[in-house]
């Protein structure tokens, strides 16, 4: 049985408390962070973080994330930061944010890891999660709280479709404010490189070191033997089961000529507010307006798994231009659609 804790309106200390004893006793929590809910457990917990992999589905070669809240916690865990880390860590954190630090030998289990010499540090900035945290005094071990492969849960009713009796809480937090997971960042060789694209920008992080690399695979596919940075990257992400074709760069008459190809087949557009009245016969989903790239990215994931429940043959989504958070935008849109899309 999973009990839901609503914390929507407040924290309540008694249930805080049976959040620490679920996470000691090595059960399962989803929580919510500023960019998508996590499902968590003591990652000093072997066998908690094994269930992790397990109830996600999640290939053993996938590592996981660890959350603290606060700097002491980052001393137990992490050889001392060299200084890029070290600035990257005042300034971003906590926020939404992922560091790849050089793990402390013998506290962070291997299986968190899957025997990396690494592992990845977040702070999260919703009050929530780090109330959580701190009240556990455990770092917590989290993958956004997904079946393998399916779009984050980013909204309180997905999270119960996908983990109601799979779990020991899920605590509703409302919708998440981000809806994309944290950026995650490595220093290789001096460099800041980023992973996986999010919020915290590459132009946010030039602010700061002056240099930054994005690994080339934020935009391209991953060959089944290559080796990769992270190893996120060579799986299947963020996709509905319906087919999906994403579309860029295109005038209104593109757009229009587009859907028309798919005229025999019942379609459902992911498309900008502003073309809500573009089209006839589709059945439409609003991703916000075409300039609002924090709202575009607020909507994502509801919207895929939502578009999956029309039961159309295709769906069509419209894409953004890959620059500041619109390169995590079309990271994850790239992916929910296999790498299958239009660009002008
Ligand atoms: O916003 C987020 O980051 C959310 C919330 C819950 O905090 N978490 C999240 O975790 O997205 P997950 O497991 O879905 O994604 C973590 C990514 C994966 O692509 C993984 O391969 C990569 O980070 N990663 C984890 N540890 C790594 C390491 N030591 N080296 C390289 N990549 C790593
Ligand atoms: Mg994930």
């Amino acid at each position: 049985m999973t009990k839901i804790i609503d914390f929507k309106d407040g924290i309540d200390n008694w249930e805080l408390e049976e959040i620490k004893k679920s996470f000691t006793d090595g059960k399962l929590v989803i929580f919510p962070t500023e960019t998508v809910y996590g499902i968590g457990a003591n990652a000093l917990d072997k066998n908690a973080v094994d269930s992790i992999f397990i109830a996600k589905g999640r290939a053993q070669d996938n590592p996981l994330i660890v959350h603290i809240s606060n700097f002491e916690m980052l001393k137990d865990l992490v050889e001392e930061p060299n200084e890029i880390e070290q600035k990257l860590i005042d300034t971003l954190m906590p926020g939404p944010f992922t560091l790849i630090l050089k793990k402390k030998e013998g506290v962070i289990p291997d299986n968190v890891t899957c025997g990396l010499d690494t592992v990845g540090i977040r702070f999260p900035e919703n009050k929530i999660a780090q109330e959580i945290i701190e009240y556990t005094g455990l770092p917590i071990a989290a993958p956004s709280a997904n079946i393998s492969s399916r779009p984050s849960g980013t909204n309180i009713d997905d999270i119960k479709d996908e983990f109601d009796g799979k779990v020991d809480l899920i605590v509703d937090g409302g919708d998440t404010k981000i809806g994309l997971e944290s950026t995650v960042c490595k220093v290789i060789n001096g460099i800041p490189t980023i992973l996986r694209p999010g919020k915290i920008t590459p132009e946010d992080l030039e602010a700061i070191i002056g240099n930054v690399d994005i690994d080339k695979h934020v935009f391209e596919s991953t060959k089944s033997d290559e080796k990769v940075e992270s190893p996120g990257m060579k799986y299947k992400h963020y996709a509905p089961n319906t087919k999906c074709i994403l579309i860029y760069g295109h005038t209104d008459q593109d757009y229009i000529d587009l859907i028309n190809q798919h005229k025999e087949e019942k379609t459902t557009l992911i498309g900008f507010t502003e073309h809500k009245d573009l089209f006839k016969d589709v059945i439409y989903h609003d991703l916000g307006s075409k300039d609002k790239l924090e709202e575009i990215s607020h909507n994502i994931f509801t919207l895929l798994r939502k578009a999956d429940k029309d039961n159309s043959d295709i769906i069509i989504i419209e894409g953004v231009e890959k620059k500041g958070l619109g390169i995590a935008i079309m990271n994850r849109l790239l992916r929910s659609c296999s790498f299958n899309y239009y660009e002008k």
